[in-house]
């Protein structure tokens, strides 16, 4: 039997008769929340920049759940392109309850060494991007008197901070500040805000831009991760879709962290004795011992 932590952990029906839109999902982790999503009952409105891509993810995933799935074309940085989404998404299906803001950008390089152009490249799509949606979508919740939910797809070094990736660094850390900030002013109107900050979950995406190959074992995260492993994507759909259902109604301002234990690994002054080898250890306690007695 499979690990439970791989397998579907919401009731069949959780999301019969809502709406969920998906930025970037027809790719990667936006994708493979998406079907979660849809097999749990959701109509999905995906969008991505490239409309190839986008429009077979609907189709194959409508395909593996039945659902309904409208795949569009849509850059989350035009704040037209996007209410034209949205309106295209309230025609197919009414109302909209819920908003993952997963779309981004992001690659590796010495801050010194990108033109304002390569830095704007990704705050336009994480920042910007997260913004246009949610502000778009919450207007027309609270217009129409409409509870809602919006889930941002965050990082842990939202709040750390990170060398060689800081576009997408500075912009995930406001777009959290804009989950807690709304969570506060918009609670009066039903609207609840969450963001999930994952590690290590493999993505052809992530992994070109930001552990290729020619970095070599350089790139490998894994011994930065107390529990051993990267995370499996079912994993992270699971807590998604907890986070986009009733079952959290009293959930709102919260960012979950699911990285296997690796930002505390990096932060604990003391973490790199793990280093140390059993032998080390057994000499190191004797001579302190004895410098004791
Ligand atoms: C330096 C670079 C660069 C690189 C692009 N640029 N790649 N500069 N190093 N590796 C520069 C370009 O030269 C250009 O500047 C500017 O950035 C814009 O590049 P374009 O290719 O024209 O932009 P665009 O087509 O809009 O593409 C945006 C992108 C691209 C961000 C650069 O990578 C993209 O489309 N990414 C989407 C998918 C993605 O990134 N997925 C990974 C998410 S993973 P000039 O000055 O020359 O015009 C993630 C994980 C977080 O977020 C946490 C992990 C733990
Ligand atoms: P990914 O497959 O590259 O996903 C990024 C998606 O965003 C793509 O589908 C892309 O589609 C879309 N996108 C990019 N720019 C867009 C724009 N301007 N408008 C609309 N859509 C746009 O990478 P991923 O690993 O699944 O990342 C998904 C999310 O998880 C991101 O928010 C990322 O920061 C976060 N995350 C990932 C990891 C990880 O280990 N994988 C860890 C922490 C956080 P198009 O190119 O077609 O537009």
């Amino acid at each position: 039997m499979s690990a439970s932590y791989t397998r579907p952990m919401l009731p069949a029906g959780t999301f019969s008769g809502r709406t969920i839109a998906v930025t970037g999902g027809g790719t990667g982790l936006g994708r493979s929340m998406s079907e979660y999503f849809s097999a749990l009952g959701a109509n999905l409105l995906i969008c991505g920049r490239r409309s190839e891509v986008i429009e077979s993810a609907a189709q194959e995933i409508s395909a593996a759940t039945g659902g309904q799935v409208l795949g569009l074309s849509c850059d989350v940085r035009k704040p037209e392109e996007v209410e034209a989404m949205f309106a295209a998404g309230a025609e197919r299906f009414g109302t909209l309850h819920g908003l993952v803001n997963n779309a981004a950008g992001n690659f590796i390089c010495p801050t010194e060494r990108l033109s304002y152009n390569a830095f704007n490249s990704v705050v336009d799509i994480v920042l910007k991007g997260t913004y246009n949606c949610t502000l778009a979508l919450g207007k027309r919740w609270i217009a129409g008197g409409t509870p809602g939910v919006v889930l941002n797809i965050s990082t842990t070094y939202a709040w750390t901070g990170s060398g060689y990736v800081v576009p997408s660094a500075v912009s995930k850390a406001g777009a959290l500040v804009m989950v807690r900030s709304l969570a506060s002013e918009w609670g009066k109107y039903g609207i609840r805000l969450n963001a999930i900050a994952p590690g290590a979950f493999p993505t052809e995406g992530a992994w070109s831009r930001l552990r290729p190959p020619e970095l070599g074992p350089n790139a490998d995260p894994m011994k930065r991760i107390p529990l051993g492993r990267h995370g499996e994507h079912q994993e992270l759909s699971n807590l998604a879709a907890y986070l986009l259902s009733d079952f959290s109604a009293y959930i709102t301002g919260a960012c979950i962290t699911i990285d296997g234990g690796t930002w505390l690994r990096g932060a604990g002054q003391f973490n790199a004795l793990e280093d140390v080898t059993s032998e080390q250890w057994d000499d190191l306690q004797a001579a302190m011992k004895r410098k004791r007695s």
